[in-house]
């Protein structure tokens, strides 16, 4: 493994299957009364997260308390960054602290990157920009893998704002390292123009792609990011390319949907769709905070010699 983990591409198809393997065994720890263990004891974890989020900031917290690191919550109210202090300088006063890990959050893609230059130990991308949110993908391909026991050949609409995705990106890029068919849908003004060369097919035709679906991953519409009109309506674009009810009678009955949430109920999916026991967005959740204590262990060197400190 490298020492950081920014997007997809730091890991291979082999990092992959051992995280994952090594998350499985953390799942256990979540289902004891006392949910610790010490592998990071003595270790130093600190969420910087300049951009809002609920479920990777508190996964992420949670993830390094049940690794037994000490755990320092950074958010841009309330410190110097409300000041004006640099990315920089805030980077290298957490150095100065002796942080282990840094996990970082923020609306500038490249930030993670950037964040590398100053910090000596891991830095984990939590999503940057319209970039790549890799840990969400990691945990996405553990909720696929537990549930259909493979990746090979499974097949995998990615639907709606792709263009303004991180995740999508990502998740993109996890599932053509393990072998699934990705298919991306939308309207083509959400649709990437370099996205053929991510190894994927597109359509704009999401009733023809779902009968064909091992899973059905919706996107949230992310309207604070669109700088322009993408498509005329919300209520057109719920009608033409919202998970609804009558939809889901086109998928297959044993296929997925899921979603990385924050869902807008409603618009990407029908708010009685969100709730089907297919739909896992509770069960994605539950196993991002194993998958994110893998990653923690294994960066910080709980994995070994194998854990190398080259980034
Ligand atoms: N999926 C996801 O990144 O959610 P948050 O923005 O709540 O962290």
């Amino acid at each position: 493994m490298k020492r950081h983990l920014l997007s997809i591409d730091d890991v291979t198809g082999e990092d992959i299957v051992r995280i994952l393997d090594t998350a499985e065994s953390f799942r256990e720890v979540g289902t004891r009364v006392i949910k610790k263990v010490p592998a990071l004891r003595g270790r130093t974890v600190v969420n910087l997260f300049y951009e809002n989020s609920t479920r990777t900031r508190i996964s992420f917290e949670l993830a390094a308390k049940r690794l037994s690191a000490d755990v320092i919550n950074f958010t841009t109210s309330g410190t110097s960054v409300a000041k004006g202090e640099s990315l920089k300088d805030t980077a290298l006063t957490l150095q100065a602290m002796g942080a282990d890990a840094v996990v970082i959050r923020h609306s500038s893609s490249g930030a993670p990157q950037a964040l590398t230059r100053w910090i000596h130990g891991s830095v984990l991308n939590a999503g940057d920009g319209t970039h790549e949110h890799p840990t969400q993908a990691l945990l996405d391909l553990y909720t696929i893998r537990e549930k259909l026991g493979r990746f090979e050949g499974v097949r995998v609409a990615i639907v709606g704002d792709v263009l303004h995705s991180r995740v999508a990106r990502s998740l993109s890029f996890a599932l053509a390292k393990v072998g699934a068919e990705v298919t991306l849908v939308g309207p083509p003004t959400l649709i990437p123009p370099d996205a053929p060369r991510w190894g994927v097919n597109v359509s704009y035709d999401i009733d023809a792609v779902l009968p064909k679906l091992d899973v059905c991953y919706l996107l949230r519409v992310q309207r604070e990011r669109q700088r322009q009109q993408y498509f005329p309506t919300v209520r057109e674009y719920a009608q033409l390319f919202g998970l609804t009810r009558e939809r889901v009678g086109l998928l297959p009955d044993d296929a997925l949907i899921m979603h990385p949430g924050p869902m807008n109920r409603g618009v990407e999916i029908d708010s009685d769709v969100a709730d089907l026991p297919r739909a896992l967005m509770e069960e994605q959740v539950t196993n991002g905070i194993a998958v994110r204590m893998s990653l923690l262990y294994l960066l910080l060197g709980g994995g070994g010699e194998e854990a190398s400190a080259d980034a």
